[in-house]
C-alpha cells in the first residue's frame, strides 16, 4: 500500500505539527510530505526542517489566492491537509479540491466557542469569563462554514476553581497531543 501523504498548515508554534511530525516519523502507512505557513517568523517555520520535514511560507495573499497552494499540494501528491493552528481562512478552492479531506483541530468543545474571531486565547478567555466547568478539543472535517464541519472526535478536561488562561491553555495542549495524531491515524486509515 502506498503511504498516505499529509500537509500541515501551521501558523505559531506549531507544537501540534512537530507532534504529528515525530508520531508518524516511522509510519509506514502515513507520511508528513510538509508544512505549510502563513508566517515567515513562525517557530514551527525553523523546527520542521530540524525535524527533517520541509517547510513552505506562502504571504496571505498567496494562501487566499490559493494557486500555488494548489499547486503545491497536487505536486507532493497530498492525500489530506491537517490544520494545526493555522490562522487563516482556508480558500473554496482547497475545499473544492480535498472534499473531507482536510481535518482541523480546535480548542473548545464545538458547537461551543467556535465561530467568528474564536481562536487561540480568544477561545479561552471566553471559556474562563463564562465560568464553565469543563472545556476540550473537537477534531473535525472542515467545509465552507469553518467551525461547522463534521466532528470526528472530542475530548474533555475539568477546570478547576482557580483556572488561569495559562493553566487551561496547558491542560488543552496536553488534550491536543495525546489525542490528535491517533486521531488522524484512524481517520485516514479507516
Ligand atoms: C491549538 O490550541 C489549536 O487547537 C489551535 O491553535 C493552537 C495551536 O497550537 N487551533 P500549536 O501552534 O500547535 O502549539
Amino acid at each position: 500500500m502506498e503511504k498516505k501523504k499529509l500537509a500541515i498548515f501551521a501558523s505559531g508554534t506549531g507544537s501540534n505539527a512537530l507532534n504529528i511530525i515525530d508520531f508518524f516519523k516511522d509510519s509506514e502507512e502515513i507520511e508528513v510530505a510538509f508544512v505549510l505557513s502563513n508566517k515567515q517568523d513562525a517557530k514551527i517555520v525553523t523546527t520542521a526542517p530540524e525535524a527533517g520535514v520541509p517547510v513552505y511560507v506562502f504571504s496571505n495573499a498567496e494562501v487566499e489566492e490559493a494557486g500555488k497552494v494548489l499547486e503545491l499540494c497536487f505536486e507532493q501528491q497530498i492525500d489530506y491537509i491537517i490544520l494545526a493552528g493555522f490562522l487563516r481562512k482556508i480558500p473554496l478552492s482547497l475545499f473544492l479540491a480535498f472534499p473531507n479531506k482536510i481535518i482541523n483541530i480546535h480548542p473548545s468543545l464545538l458547537p461551543k466557542y467556535g465561530g467568528q474571531g474564536m481562536y487561540g486565547a480568544n477561545v479561552h478567555k471566553a471559556v474562563l469569563a463564562n465560568n464553565e466547568k469543563v472545556s476540550g478539543i473537537t477534531i473535525h472535517f472542515v467545509n465552507a462554514e469553518f467551525d461547522k464541519g463534521e466532528i470526528i472526535a472530542q475530548f474533555s478536561c475539568d477546570l478547576v476553581e482557580n483556572e488561569t488562561l495559562e493553566s487551561l491553555q496547558e491542560k488543552i495542549h496536553q488534550l491536543e497531543h495525546a489525542h490528535f495524531p491517533t486521531v488522524i491515524q484512524n481517520t485516514l486509515l479507516q
